[in-house]
């Protein structure tokens, strides 16, 4: 279901170019849970956000779903993220001065539901996480952990096939980590497809199918550090 065809990707940084992707290759097939690992810089995040649809590739291939995206205007990847991805941020990105409800539906906003339905939809997100006496305050109000099940309930909403984290475990405490990983391990039994990026050693691992090593923006078959 997505495929990558070497990808490369270049940011200018000044006068100088940085390959933070370098002809990566990759099939992931629909229900599986892949980790990407590999050191800060690696390349990680960047390949998540291609494959999310918030960045385009410089040279290569994406295909998603048997379409080739990596070419498509941005008002169509818009429409892809809406139907087919959830992304959960590393900081969370979530709007201050919203409520967590606002924050869950602002996926919902170009469906055009009313307030009352996106409400209501928000409502039974935020109760699966027991966060439904949090509905009503402001997202900077909320501690880590639970601004981060917001964020998981708003990459929920539209109910996505591929569900991807770009570290998940490096903003919330030991207790919320375990809470994420038994919600990761629900995604896996509805069959969601799921890409989590992490530094850090964590009991997802053991939970992935494939763990994918990345090294100065290429894949690393036999990876030479540890993670
Ligand atoms: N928007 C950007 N502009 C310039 N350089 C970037 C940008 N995003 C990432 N990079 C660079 O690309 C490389 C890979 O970054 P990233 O994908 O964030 O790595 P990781 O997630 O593995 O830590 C790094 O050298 C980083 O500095
Ligand atoms: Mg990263």
């Amino acid at each position: 279901m997505i495929k990558l065809e070497n990808v490369s990707k270049k940011f200018q940084s000044g006068k100088v170019w940085i390959n933070a992707l370098d002809n990566v290759s990759l099939n992931i097939d629909k229900g599986e849970l892949v980790m990407f690992k590999g050191p800060s810089g690696s390349g990680k995040s960047t390949l998540l956000n291609i494959i999310g649809c918030l960045t385009r590739v410089t040279n290569g291939s994406y295909w998603l779903d048997n379409q080739k995206v990596s070419h498509w205007p941005d008002h169509f990847l818009a429409s892809i993220r809406t139907e087919k991805i959830g992304f959960v941020f590393q900081q969370f990105n979530l709007i201050t001065g919203y409520s967590a409800w606002e924050n869950v539906a602002i996926p919902l906003l170009p469906l055009g539901l009313s307030k009352k339905e996106r409400r209501e939809k928000a409502l039974i997100l935020l109760e699966t996480f027991h966060l439904e006496t949090r509905a009503d305050f402001m997202a900077q109000e909320l501690s880590g952990g639970q601004q981060q099940l917001v964020a998981i309930a708003r990459a929920l909403i539209n109910e996505p096939d591929i569900i991807l984290a770009d570290e998940p475990l490096s903003n919330i405490d030991i207790k919320h980590a375990e809470n994420f990983i038994q919600i990761v391990n629900q995604f896996k039994t509805q069959g969601k497809t799921i890409i989590i990026t992490s530094h850090l050693r964590s009991k997802i691992d053991e939970l992935a199918d494939r763990t994918i090593y990345f090294d100065s923006g290429k894949i690393e078959p036999h990876p030479n550090f540890s993670v």
